[in-house]
């Protein structure tokens, strides 16, 4: 099943709201931030050198959901690995005619004028930005990045050493399909890295207001406005699933060996939102926590 992630259907003031809040979380770099890039990149060949024992050089790597930029993927490959990135979006880390034909195919004239926009207005700074960070010319020809969704991989099993995937899964509505794919692919030596943005909490709506609530709370959208009265939309497609289905799901289909959580916003959790959202089906530990990392092996 494809996941599409438009701003399509939208009325006119929030969809040209929403673009100025992207080129703003751009501008201040936020959303493109080198060192912040590095920094991931680091985790996740730690993740490899703990899990697996092998080097980034000997290993076959997927990054599933690669994003346009395929950021990780390109880092992986200045590294030496043999590296993969899949996605539903066409990659736009070079930008040509023929790519822009292609966005233009798959997703459509705005998103193309968009991509445009964002490669010469940030992506070509970044991309000089995460040289200069990681030491070295990072190339961003010749990778290894496919047009793929992660429910319906076209690898043969048993393929990859490590596979990543960083926020992605919350837009996929057919998990229990992905998380079987997952396990097809891994090797029986490899690890699987799949870092979720919970849906339930006050940042997994995904308004750009209180993307970061801790360090930067919205004095304009009320907290967990997108479970509450959702005046304030945003149309990203997201599967809306709680911490326990994915743990039913990640632990039914592979050996989760563990499972790291990050949690945000208590201070906005007033007792009258906690009941009311109670009520709605959501208990404490939805709201609070906004990430979840399942860190599993392959299931035999
Ligand atoms: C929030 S972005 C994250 C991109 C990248 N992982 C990063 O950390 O910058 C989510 C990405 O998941 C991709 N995606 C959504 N559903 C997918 C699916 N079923 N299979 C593969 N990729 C998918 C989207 O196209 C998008 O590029």
């Amino acid at each position: 099943m494809k996941t599409v992630m438009s701003k399509k259907g939208l009325p006119l003031f929030s969809k040209l709201d929403s673009y100025r809040y992207l080129y703003n979380g751009y501008r201040e770099k936020g959303f493109a931030d080198a060192k912040k890039t590095i920094m991931h990149h680091n985790r996740l060949s730690g993740y490899l050198d703990k899990y697996v024992g092998i080097s980034v050089g000997k290993a076959r790597i997927l990054d599933i959901g690669c994003g346009q930029l395929a950021k990780q993927v390109a880092l992986f490959h200045a590294g030496g690995a043999r590296v993969t990135g899949i996605d539903i979006d066409v990659p736009t880390y070079t930008m040509t005619s023929s790519i822009l034909l292609k966005i233009i195919k798959v997703n459509g004239l705005e998103r193309a004028v968009k991509s445009l926009f964002r490669y010469f207005l940030f992506d070509k700074k970044f991309f000089r930005e995460l040289s200069k960070e990681y030491g070295k010319h990072i190339e961003f020809n010749n990778l290894d990045t496919r047009i793929m969704d992660a429910t319906e991989m076209t690898f043969e099993s048993n393929s990859f050493d490590f596979i990543f995937s960083n926020v992605v899964f919350q837009h996929i509505d057919n998990l229990e399909g992905a998380v079987k794919e997952v396990n097809r692919v891994l090797k029986p030596s490899g690890i699987a890295a799949v870092h979720i943005h919970l849906f339930p909490s006050i940042s997994g709506g995904i308004c750009l207001d209180w993307l970061h609530p801790d360090q930067a709370p919205s004095s304009r959208v009320p907290p967990w406005d997108h479970l509450r009265e959702n005046k304030y939309p945003v149309n990203i497609h997201l599967n809306k699933l709680k911490i326990n289905e994915y743990r039913e799901i990640f632990r039914t289909y592979m050996e989760v060996v563990e499972e790291q959580t990050t949690t945000e916003g208590e201070k906005f959790l007033t007792e009258a939102i906690e009941s009311q959202l109670k009520t709605r089906g959501f208990v404490r530990e939805d709201l609070l926590t906004r990430t979840v990392m399942f860190f599993s092996r392959k299931k035999e």
